[in-house]
């Protein structure tokens, strides 16, 4: 069953059901998303990459990746690698023409893809912008797939009872941070079998862009 978010965040949700790409063709191509179009501002993203300290040997994931910013930013300031993955094919778009206007293109790429089928065992960090129940959702996958040192760092939202390893404040913003250790995997992975916790709610929801 298709996943949505329109109950969580009211009218928001009707807004991320979006005409895409085949548009100006005569056909309109429906984009179903989890999450809607914010992006992260500048000042969040040099938090969220200082706690995860990509290096030139990363490779940085950003699911969801909006316009690439993320990505693009840990290849310019650090030299990492790095992928991003969008299901709305006019954010892919912008993202690889960020990039290449970034001069980093030879660093990072963007696909067309719903995260949840994304393999992530590349990724070394792991940034994500998504919801609450969205990174629930996706917690069992980050401990199946990402190895043991591997860094994730959301921008707002939490992991329910996964305690972040650090937390800041940015005025109104959150970034929580997580290090995968082997430990845990048999915890939260989905061999688990304890489901997923309740969201406890973070104070503000995301509002897509106008
Ligand atoms: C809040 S924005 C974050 C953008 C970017 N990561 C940033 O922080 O600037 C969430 C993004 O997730 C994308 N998205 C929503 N559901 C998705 C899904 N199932 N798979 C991939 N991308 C998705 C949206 O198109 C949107 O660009």
């Amino acid at each position: 069953m298709k996943r949505r978010f329109a109950t969580r965040i009211g009218l928001v949700g009707l807004l991320t059901v979006v005409l895409a790409g085949g548009v100006a063709r005569g056909q309109a191509t429906v984009v179903e998303k989890d999450v809607p179009y914010v992006p992260t501002p500048e000042n969040v993203i040099e938090e969220m990459l200082r706690l995860a300290r990509p290096t030139s040997s990363d490779v940085v994931y950003d699911l969801g990746c909006g316009d690439g910013r993320i990505v693009i930013a840990a290849a310019k300031r650090y030299g990492a690698r790095g992928l991003g993955v969008d299901i709305d094919p006019l954010r892919v778009r912008e993202a690889r023409e960020n990039a290449e206007k970034a001069g980093v293109s030879g660093l990072v790429s963007f696909r067309e893809e719903d995260l949840f089928q994304t393999d992530l065992r590349r990724a070394t960090v792991v940034t994500l912008y998504l919801l609450p129940s969205v990174n629930l959702r996706l917690r069992p996958k980050l401990f199946d797939e990402l190895s043991p040192g591997a860094r994730v760092v959301s921008h707002n939202y939490h992991m329910g009872d996964w305690p972040p390893e650090r937390t800041i404040n940015i005025g109104n913003h959150l970034v929580y941070f997580w290090t995968i250790t082997g430990r845990e995997k048999d915890r939260f992975g989905s061999a688990s079998q304890k489901g997923p916790s309740p969201a406890p709610r973070t104070g503000w929801e995301i509002e897509p862009e106008s």
